[in-house]
């Protein structure tokens, strides 16, 4: 049985007991990124264990989190952080189809 996420709405597979981080970076292929931080950073797995905030992803329901350190779920919806306060994104981010 496969399982999948939403990723700025859309399906996207995952391995069952991997972090979200590791989701997103495998269908980022490690380039574009997961979005801009409110800074302008680009937001990515670099740490992959909590301790530099360059993973941020926002996650329905649940506002900003780590995804280096969020489990991922069937059915949960991830989106770019910049997303949650400027709409859609006008940066580059992976699966970016504008
Ligand atoms: S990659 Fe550093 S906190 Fe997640």
């Amino acid at each position: 049985m496969k399982h999948f996420l939403y990723w700025r709405d859309r399906k996207i597979a995952f391995v069952p007991g991997e972090m979200l981080a590791y989701t997103l970076f495998r269908e980022c292929r490690g380039g574009a990124g997961f979005g801009k931080s409110l800074g302008g950073q680009t937001q990515g797995l670099f740490c992959g264990i909590g301790a530099c905030q360059g993973c941020l992803v926002t996650l329905e329901g649940r506002g900003s989190v780590e995804s280096c350190l969020t489990p991922a779920r069937d059915g949960m919806r991830v989106q770019p952080i910049q997303e949650l306060t400027d709409g859609p994104s006008t940066t580059e981010s992976c699966n970016d189809d504008s």
